[in-house]
């Protein structure tokens, strides 16, 4: 049984995404923003149908997994979700999120992968009202509110998102649920702390963290920022 999400004194968990990390060193990436506090390690799954881009697939997935014991967070930017989880789970993926938008049978796709002994989640694009799933929260143990459009790192924060998050907490606490709320795109130092006060407990950051720099540093520097 591998850990679940540290438990840490801050109130907002990091996701480094890989996204942005340099690729010819993966396992030296991830060890440095394990060893510097951060929480999941997010995957970016592009397809190039469901966004142009394409990235990483479950071989990158599985090569990662023995390298760190934080979870594997995959966000799946796919078409037909359901034809990729299996490989997936297989590779050793403890969160998987799929957009509502690629998603013909949300209901059943969010079963299939709990079934199959993963947590599900679900993320919802800018446009993409936050009534499309409303139906479904029961199901999930993520709720992915996009704030930028998907398909790229590096892109600039939609500050529409915080209004979304900030709504999606209270649907979540009028229906009594538990579900985590994550945020995903153009979070940086400087909007982080604004984004876990809108109610965020999941913030996914890929070139605040992968600098090229220092990416140790920089996740420090997040996490600090994040509780201020
Ligand atoms: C965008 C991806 C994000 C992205 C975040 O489609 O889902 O996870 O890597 O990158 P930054 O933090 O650079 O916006
Ligand atoms: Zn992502």
């Amino acid at each position: 049984m591998r850990p679940r999400a540290r438990q840490r004194s801050v109130k907002v968990q990091l996701a480094p995404s890989i996204l942005s990390a340099d690729f010819s060193r993966l396992g030296e990436e991830i060890r440095s923003v394990d060893e510097s506090g951060a929480h999941l390690i997010h995957c970016d799954v592009m397809d190039g149908h469901y966004v142009p881009n394409l990235t990483i697939g479950p071989l990158v997935v599985k090569a990662i997994r023995p390298v760190t014991e934080l979870p594997l967070d995959v966000h799946l930017m796919v078409t037909n979700p359901d034809e990729l989880v299996p490989a997936f789970v297989a590779a050793g993926a403890d969160r998987i999120t799929v957009h509502v938008e690629a998603c013909v049978h949300l209901h059943r796709s969010l079963h299939a992968i709990r079934e199959a002994g993963v947590r599900p989640g679900v993320a919802l694009n800018p446009a993409t009202p936050l009534s499309s799933i409303e139906e479904v929260l029961d199901e999930i143990d993520l709720l992915l509110i996009m704030s930028v459009n998907p398909g790229f790192g590096g892109q600039k924060f939609i500050p529409g998102a915080l209004e979304r998050l900030r709504r999606a907490r209270a649907l979540r606490e009028a229906r009594g649920l538990e579900f985590d709320l994550q945020v995903d795109g153009g979070v940086g130092a400087d909007n982080v702390a604004e984004v876990a006060e809108a109610g965020a407990d999941i913030v996914v950051a890929g070139s605040a963290v992968f600098d090229g720099v220092d990416a140790a540093a920089a996740t420090r520097r997040l996490l600090a920022a994040a509780e201020r």
